[in-house]
């Protein structure tokens, strides 16, 4: 396991997690900031481009997994994504619809913040959130995150306008300082 915490287990994905991957991508009501379920075809190259980054950079979306059976219910992880100009590093964070408003996802989430700045030099983690998905804007804030700037992206055909939320690396310092760790 890359990462533990009270209820889940954070590691790599592999082939054998396809389906319950799928589970995750073909839900249209899980897609909806992704402009609706994907195909096939379309979560095989999700799977691709995921070991890829693990390859290249080292991490990127991991299963999330229930410690109590291993059963994979989310992807949540660390990867490298473009702000307009700017190449940041980025939490994300996809769970099965039977796991929402558990606050497994803010949990899952806190792991890789943490993660992310104890690993990485880096001095911001961003979430890239669209400007109509209340629920990741709901997890960004809870990570400490606040909403630095608006963008759009252009994905699947269609023009999507988002908010970056960060937290900076001295603000997740004096949270970490307040909480007694
Ligand atoms: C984004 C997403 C992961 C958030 O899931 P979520 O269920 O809202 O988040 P959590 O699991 O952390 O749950 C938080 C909620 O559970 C509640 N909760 C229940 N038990 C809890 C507990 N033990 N601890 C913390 N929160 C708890 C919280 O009050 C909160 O409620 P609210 O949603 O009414 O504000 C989910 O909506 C999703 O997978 N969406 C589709 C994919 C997506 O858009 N990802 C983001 C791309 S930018």
């Amino acid at each position: 396991m890359i990462l533990e915490t009270p209820r889940l287990g954070l590691r790599e994905m592999t082939d054998a997690d396809l389906p319950a991957l799928r589970a995750i991508l073909h839900d249209p009501e899980v897609m909806v900031a992704y402009e609706g379920a994907l195909s096939d075809e379309e979560s095989l190259a999700w799977l691709g481009r995921t070991k890829q980054r693990y390859a290249d950079d080292g991490f990127g979306l991991w299963a999330a997994v229930l410690g109590e059976t291993g059963e994979m219910i989310g992807q949540c992880g660390i990867t490298r994504q473009r702000v307009e100009d700017d190449e940041v590093i980025e939490v994300g964070y996809l769970f099965r619809r039977a796991y929402w408003h558990r606050g497994l996802a803010v949990e899952a989430a806190t792991a890789c913040r943490d993660w992310a700045f104890e690993n990485l030099g880096t001095d911001d983690l961003y979430a890239k959130v669209r400007s109509t998905n209340v629920a990741s804007m709901n997890v960004a804030i809870r990570l400490g995150m606040t909403m630095r700037r608006t963008f759009t992206t252009h994905y699947r055909g269609v023009d999507m306008p988002h908010l970056a939320f960060a937290i900076g690396r001295r603000e997740w310092a004096a949270r970490a300082s307040r909480a007694g760790f």
